[in-house]
């Protein structure tokens, strides 16, 4: 993972060697990353695959990633972390974090 210098994206790569494919170890190693990059404060993981590269694709699809074509012709794979603790953290922990929140204040002046 290489973050970029405001440390809120990360750009991953990763690689198994050929006769270790097949066997989930891809996904664990993209998994444990994202595990890695939530504890980071990361906020956006992103990866860059060429549009053949299925393996690829298909693992980062399958973990959630949204995937959008460059005008270069590569594939790039987004995951919101952001999003992602907001689905792990248990209902009852989203709303006490709710609740803590600043109240806005008289917003009845706002155009
Ligand atoms: C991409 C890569 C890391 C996947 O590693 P892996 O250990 O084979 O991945 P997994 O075994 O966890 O498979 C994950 C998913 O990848 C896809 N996949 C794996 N092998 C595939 C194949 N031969 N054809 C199509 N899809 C395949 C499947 O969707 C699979 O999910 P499934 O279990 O539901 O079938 C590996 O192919 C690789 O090192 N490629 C070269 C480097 C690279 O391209 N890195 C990514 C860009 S940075």
């Amino acid at each position: 993972m290489s973050l970029e210098p405001d440390k809120r994206k990360g750009e991953i790569a990763f690689i198994v060697a050929d006769p270790w494919q097949g066997l989930g170890l891809g996904t664990k190693l993209v998994d444990y990353t994202i595990e890695i990059a939530k504890d980071m404060g990361v906020e956006t993981l992103y990866a860059i695959m060429l549009s053949d590269n299925y393996q690829a694709i298909n693992l980062l699809k399958n973990m959630g990633f949204t995937l959008q074509s460059q005008e270069d012709g590569t594939i790039k794979g987004i995951l919101n972390l952001r999003e992602e603790m907001q689905q792990d953290m248990p209902e009852r922990e989203c709303r006490k974090n709710q609740e803590k929140a600043e109240p806005l204040g008289d917003v009845s002046n706002i155009t």
